[in-house]
């Protein structure tokens, strides 16, 4: 399947099963404000293609797809907070505290960590008892302190002073994990749920979980050069902020050229690893295509 023909899909279920008038309207409006503006949908696709690919029926996972985007809608409205990258744009229009006020997007990012997987659990009966808990339990360790908040505590604790071993670690190391938790575990999330809702075995949950973490870590790269050499317009985000705030950053840390070296090297073991799932994957590749033709590659 294209991704053009998944988003669609994507952005009718995402209205559907978010609500707007209910009591206190604000906060439904807040919620429904950023998870519909519009994204590229990676880590839905990624899910629905993931299920695909392992021989299950993509739109048993759309319920499973839309919460991860709301969960990722989550960590943008947190991650654009004044107290954390503050950020007055997303996805091309005023970020989700310029709107709604600050405490009111606190509150729309906490109320989207549980009404994601109520999503799951009032749409996915179907899948039964036994799927629907293994899928939490991915929720969970991927969503929380283990998982993308690891990541971006990390992140904030290494701004400007990243040299001093924070956590123990060397920069490189560091930046390793601050990739691998704020960015690719939503993308092992993603392609996890889609495979165990298929029934995917353990060797081929293995081997979509290695792929998640080397395209996750090649989209921060790619985000993190993009900062550098794109454009509002394009990126819909206010950009060049990382520089000014000190951020540990592929750029900050190799330099443009390498960081492009080092994300084209990532993005041909990517390629590879498609190649290798044993059942031909569009969307991932255009997902890949879509990386390389926003950096220049
Ligand atoms: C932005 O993610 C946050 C990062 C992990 C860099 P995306 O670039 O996927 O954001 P949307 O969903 O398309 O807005
Ligand atoms: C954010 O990374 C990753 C998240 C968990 C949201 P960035 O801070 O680089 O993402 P952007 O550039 O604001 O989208
Ligand atoms: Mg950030
Ligand atoms: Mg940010
Ligand atoms: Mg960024």
């Amino acid at each position: 399947m294209k991704t053009t023909e998944y988003i669609e899909l994507i952005d009718k279920k995402l209205d559907e099963y978010m609500p707007e008038n209910i009591m206190p309207e604000d906060i439904f409006k807040a919620m429904k404000y950023t998870v519909t503006l519009p994204g590229k949908r990676l880590r839905p696709i990624m899910c629905m293609e993931a299920c695909r690919i392992f021989g299950g029926n993509y739109e048993d996972a759309i319920p499973t797809a839309c919460a991860i985007e709301m969960l990722h809608a989550q960590t943008l409205i947190h991650d654009d907070l004044p107290c954390m990258d503050n950020d007055d744009y997303r996805r091309g229009k005023p970020t989700n505290h310029k709107v709604f006020g600050e405490a009111n997007a606190v509150l729309a990012g906490d109320a989207l960590l549980s009404f994601a997987p109520q999503i799951i659990l009032k749409n996915s009966k179907n899948l039964g008892c036994e799927k629907l808990v293994k899928i939490m339990e991915e929720y969970t360790q991927y969503a929380g302190a283990y998982g993308v908040i690891a990541g971006q505590v990390a992140d904030i604790e290494a701004e400007k002073n990243w040299r001093e071993n924070i956590f123990g670690l060397e920069p490189s190391k560091l930046l390793d994990f601050i990739h691998t938790h704020k960015t690719a575990d939503l993308f092992k999330l993603s392609l996890r749920t889609g495979a165990i809702i298929a029934g995917a075995s353990e060797q081929e949950l293995e081997m979509i979980t290695e792929f998640a973490q080397k395209l996750g870590v090649a989209f921060q790269i790619s985000d993190d050069i993009l900062d550098e050499i794109s454009t509002f317009e394009e990126m819909g985000k206010t950009l060049g902020k990382d520089k000014d705030a000190g951020k540990l950053t592929y750029v900050t840390l190799y330099g443009l050229d390498e960081a492009k070296n080092k994300l084209s090297c990532i993005l041909k073991d990517c390629y590879d690893m498609i190649n290798g799932l044993g059942e031909k994957s569009d969307a991932l590749v255009e997902i890949i295509k879509g990386m390389e033709k926003r950096v220049g590659l």
